[in-house]
């Protein structure tokens, strides 16, 4: 076979590779609303690159004020520069924001609250992917991928619940990832990262964590239905971004992946729409709780739609950031609390009707057939009291309930 031939094959392979790429363009889908969107907030968790960035701009295009939500400011300003150069629509607001630091985020909600009444979109995208060798940790010593992908997003949404809440309708878009399918969820295991070991190219750090995001909106949109907030979690396909950065694949092994990442990999302008979709269709205005791809609904697998997994992550999430905690105490013991509140109601009848009753002689007694009734119901139900009372004292202070996690056992007790 001569030199032209080799060029016409090479050629015909070129050829067959753009349309194959152009075929799958078509199929990534596109966000297609015009919704504007002046007068909205938006806050954007890692607006100062790849899919964050652009979100940001497309927001702000759309008239928005985003919240541009990064830990470096530097890093922020630079990006609002850049967005400026495109657009001059919207307000962006760059504030300062670590994930991997329970006080910063904290310091964050609070200046975000002072600043904003309301919030309308809430698009939890940061993200991080390191190896799993290095051992990286947040500032509360929690496994990175899992404390800065799920736990801190976790604790953001909940000191942000309120302000979500004051308007007829908003939204919080969890930009999760296909890769939750490759997830596990190890109760004991997942916040210290002790049982981590890579194999081939998948980090399971990061599928676990992502598969934490798919989890928590899951509960999330259950615990918000009603309430005019809609939970949207989403994969943005494959995209060309940094967030690979700390990966310590050499150039050398990446070369004969280049024709796959040609097929499939999407620029940050086609990964982000899915995201975007989920953050202004009005297509989704009656949907909560689904995971979106390509812009459309997708079904989650199995590992997602383990119930137990579900409430077992939202208890352990909000234990360790105490965001959400309050929701917690309140499903877990309703009975007791109602119950208290009917005995409450009851004693102060019972005290209230009897003062009454004996104010001006106390050496009075009186037992009206009323009052008799009252009291039997109250001696009835301090029985009840009493039990539940004791019974939810005793379970709080089981160390059974923190005996299944080695790791949960040291945090508490203090090391
Ligand atoms: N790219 C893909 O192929 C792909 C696929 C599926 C899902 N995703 C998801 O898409 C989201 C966005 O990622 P990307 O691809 O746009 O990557 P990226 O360009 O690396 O953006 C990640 C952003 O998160 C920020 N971030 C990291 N740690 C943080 C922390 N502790 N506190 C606050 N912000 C922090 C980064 O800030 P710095 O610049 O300061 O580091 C950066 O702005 C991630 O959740 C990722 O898991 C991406």
């Amino acid at each position: 076979m001569g030199l032209p031939s080799y060029l016409c094959a090479a050629g015909a392979v070129a050829v067959g590779l753009y349309l194959v790429r152009r075929w799958r363009v078509r199929q990534w889908g596109r966000c297609t609303s015009q919704r504007d969107m002046t007068g909205k907030v938006v806050l954007v968790t890692g607006a100062n690159s790849g899919l964050g960035l652009e979100s940001t701009r497309l927001l702000a295009e759309r008239g928005a004020a985003v919240v541009m939500a990064c830990r470096d400011m530097k890093k922020a300003e630079e990006a609002l520069q850049k967005i400026r150069r495109h657009t001059q629509n919207g307000q962006l607001i760059p504030m300062e924001l670590d994930l991997a630091d329970f006080d910063s985020i904290k310091s964050f909600a609070r200046h975000f609250k002072e600043q904003f009444s309301r919030l309308d979109v809430l698009m939890n995208n940061a993200g991080v992917v390191y190896p799993v060798e290095a051992h990286k940790r947040t500032a509360q010593n929690y496994e990175i991928h899992f404390g800065v992908n799920h736990l801190g997003h976790f604790m953001l949404t909940g000191l942000l619940l309120d302000r979500l809440q004051t308007g007829t309708s908003s939204r919080i878009v969890i930009v999760a990832s296909g890769l939750y399918k490759n997830g596990r969820f190890d109760l004991a295991h997942i916040a210290n990262g002790d049982n981590l070991k890579q194999e081939g190219y998948l980090n399971p750090a990061y599928a676990n964590s992502k598969l934490c995001n798919v989890l928590f909106g899951r509960r999330l949109a259950r615990l918000l239905e009603g309430s005019g907030v809609h939970v949207y979690s989403c994969c943005p396909g494959w995209v060309y971004t940094g967030l690979s950065r700390h990966s310590r694949l050499s150039w050398l092994k990446m070369i004969p992946a280049l024709p796959i990442m040609f097929l499939f990999m999407r620029t940050v302008g086609q990964g982000v729409q899915t995201q975007l979709n989920c953050a202004i269709s009005e297509d989704l205005e009656k949907e909560s709780g689904h995971m979106y791809v390509d812009c459309k609904r997708a079904q989650y697998a199995p590992v997602a739609q383990d119930e137990r997994a579900m409430d077992s992550l939202w208890d352990l999430s909000a234990q360790l950031t105490g965001a959400g905690l309050v929701g917690v105490l309140l499903t877990r013991f309703r009975a007791t609390l109602a119950l208290n509140a009917v005995y409450l109601a009851l004693s102060v009848g019972l005290h209230s009707w009897s003062l009454d009753r004996q104010w001006a002689d106390p050496y009075l007694v009186v037992w009206t057939p009323g009052l008799l009734a009252l009291y039997a119901v109250h001696r009835i139900v301090s029985v009840l009291h009493y039990y539940f009372y004791k019974r939810t004292a005793l379970e709080l202070c089981d160390p059974e309930l923190y005996e299944d996690s080695p790791w949960l056992q040291k945090y508490l007790h203090g090391s």
